[in-house]
This record gives C-alpha cells, sequence and structure tokens, in this order.
C-alpha cells in the first residue's frame, strides 16, 4: 500500500497502471474509516485491479459554524484499515493541494442541492461536488463508490457525473448499521452515552413508518407526523425534515408511488444524524417488500 500526497506522484501511478490495463476503482472519503467505508472498499476490491482510497476532510463541505475542526481525524487507524482492505493507494492530499491560494472554481448541481440536507446546508452540496470533481480528475477512476447512507450527495454526484460528462461508473452501496439499526458514521463518536442510546431512533422511526405502510397506511403525512411524535417520544432529538421523495429525482412526493425513499435528519445533541429506507411497494394494495 501506498500513501500519496502531490496529484503529479498519484497521476504517475495511474498512468501506469491504466497502461496496464488495470481497472481502477475509487472509494473518496473524510477519514475516521469504519465498517460503512469498509464495505465499499471491499466491493471496490472484489471489482478492480487498483483500489484507490483518498482522505480529505475537504473544508468547502462545512459551514463556519459547523464541525470541520473537530471532525475526527485518526490517520494512523484509518492506514491501518486500508491496509487490512488491501487498498492499493491512499491518496491523502493538503488542504493546500487541493486549495492553493487564490482558488476560484466550483462546482453547482443546481436546485437538487437545496432540497433535503440542502435546506439547512446551504453550500455544502457545492463543497462535496467541487471536491468529488477534482478528485476524480486526480484519480481518474472507471468506478466510483458511494453509500447509500448520504442518498442525496450520491444523486447528487451521479447527476454531475452525467452532466460534466465524466467517464466514470458509479455504484452505491447499501447502508452499514450497528446492532442496534443506527447509520454507522464518523460522527457517531461526538454521541454521549445517552446521545447514542437514544440514536437509533432515526431507524426506528423507518421501520415503523415501513411496518404501517405494509399494515395498508398510505396517507404520507399521517406517516410522517408518527415518525416524528415517536422521535420527540423516545429521544431529545431535534427533528430537521422527514421527508418521502423520488428516489429516481428526489422530488417531495404528495402521495405514495411504487417505490420511494423516507429520508430523515435529526440534530440529537450537537451531532446531526441522517438516515433513509427506500420501500418498494409490489402491489399498490398491500404486498410491500
Ligand atoms: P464520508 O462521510 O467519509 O463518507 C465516505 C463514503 O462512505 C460516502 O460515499 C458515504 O456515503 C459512505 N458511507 C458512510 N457511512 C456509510 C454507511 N454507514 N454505510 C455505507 N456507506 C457509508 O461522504 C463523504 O465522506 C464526503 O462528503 C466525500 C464524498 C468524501 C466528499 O468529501
Amino acid at each position: 500500500m501506498r500513501v500519496i500526497r502531490s496529484i503529479h506522484s498519484l497521476r504517475q501511478v495511474i498512468n501506469k497502471a491504466k497502461r496496464q490495463n488495470k481497472k481502477i476503482g475509487f472509494v473518496p472519503t473524510m477519514g475516521a474509516l469504519h465498517d460503512g467505508h469498509r464495505s465499499l472498499l471491499k466491493k471496490c476490491r472484489r471489482e478492480n485491479n487498483l483500489v484507490v482510497l483518498s482522505i480529505f476532510v475537504n473544508p468547502q463541505q462545512f459551514a463556519p459554524h459547523e464541525d470541520y475542526a473537530q471532525y475526527p481525524r485518526d490517520k494512523k487507524k484509518d492506514e491501518l484499515l486500508a491496509k487490512k482492505e488491501n487498498v492499493d493507494i491512499i491518496f491523502y492530499p493538503s488542504e493546500e493541494i487541493m486549495y492553493p491560494k487564490g482558488y476560484l472554481s466550483y462546482v453547482t448541481v443546481e436546485s437538487i442541492s437545496d432540497l433535503l440536507c440542502g435546506k439547512s446546508r446551504p453550500g455544502h452540496f457545492k463543497g462535496v461536488a467541487t471536491i468529488v470533481a477534482k478528485l476524480l480528475n486526480c484519480v481518474s477512476p472507471d468506478i466510483l463508490y458511494l453509500g447509500q447512507k448520504d442518498a442525496q450527495q450520491a444523486y447528487i454526484l451521479k447527476k454531475m457525473i452525467a452532466d460534466l460528462n465524466f467517464p466514470v461508473k458509479v455504484k452505491i452501496c447499501p447502508i452499514i448499521r450497528e446492532n442496534d439499526g443506527l447509520a454507522m458514521s464518523s460522527r457517531n463518536r461526538y454521541l454521549t452515552q445517552q446521545e447514542r442510546k437514544e440514536a437509533p431512533i432515526l431507524f426506528q422511526s423507518l421501520q415503523e413508518a415501513k411496518r404501517k405502510i405494509l399494515a395498508g397506511e398510505r396517507n404520507l403525512i399521517t406517516i410522517s407526523r408518527l415518525m416524528e411524535s415517536n422521535i420527540k417520544r423516545y429521544s431529545h432529538g431535534k427533528l430537521d425534515y422527514i421527508e418521502c421523495v423520488d428516489p429516481g429525482t428526489l422530488a417531495p412526493l404528495a402521495q405514495i408511488q411504487k417505490k420511494f425513499m423516507i429520508a430523515l435528519a435529526v440534530k440529537l445533541g450537537k451531532t446531526r444524524l441522517i438516515d433513509n429506507i427506500i420501500i418498494q411497494i409490489y402491489a399498490m394494495g398491500q404486498r410491500i417488500k
């Protein structure tokens, strides 16, 4: 495994791999790696000859009041985990390399960046799209691996890749959860003991919504209200949003359709947690997977 910090050295290694017809898989992260990241790396390893992992806590996707300074950084542990997963290259650029003095260029994926998480995190997805565009230009992978945990991010990046003709295939990997259902996240380590106990409420309320739909409930407002009251009752969490959206467009739904996504964000103490599920109704009558 090689840890590479400069874009020039990275490109040299990538170009050599390309000359050898190696298939290149890429997993971008902000580090503090956990089993969610690991599942992406495992899939990437299975499907490619060269596995590139990037670790970069991207300042452009954090608002000034957000957790950029506190964001967990654990290079040694990350390197050990990457080694275990047989990563070939860790690309570990500095802020100066990614955003040198006088940096001026950004990528905006319009309108869908303002929905869901974009409402309370203006500018966040502009930061995400910009860094991923830059990383794709440095790594030039054949396949990019992203997690369904950040469903809106994955959707926005897919759109950017299609709109700007990046020659890369995108694969979205399922959400990896703790035993109690909490979606794994580098931010979970911010939770106090009490908050950690309450955090599975996001997944529990999604499961409860699914059960109700399975039992025949079709009113999205009733479902959202039920989820909201569960969150209020069983946690100190402050709801940011619960939305039922079309998983193909992220457009908010007024009515249930065959396949849809319920996404939510909850602030638990200082930590903002997100989660989602996709529900598929086989017959609009009753049966749901
Ligand atoms: P980060 O939060 O480190 O996540 C890196 C990748 O891991 C993302 O594609 C994310 O969706 C995926 N991931 C995180 N938790 C997961 C889980 N529990 N199950 C499955 N996949 C999970 O997302 C980012 O970093 C950044 O915004 C980035 C794309 C790297 C741009 O800076």
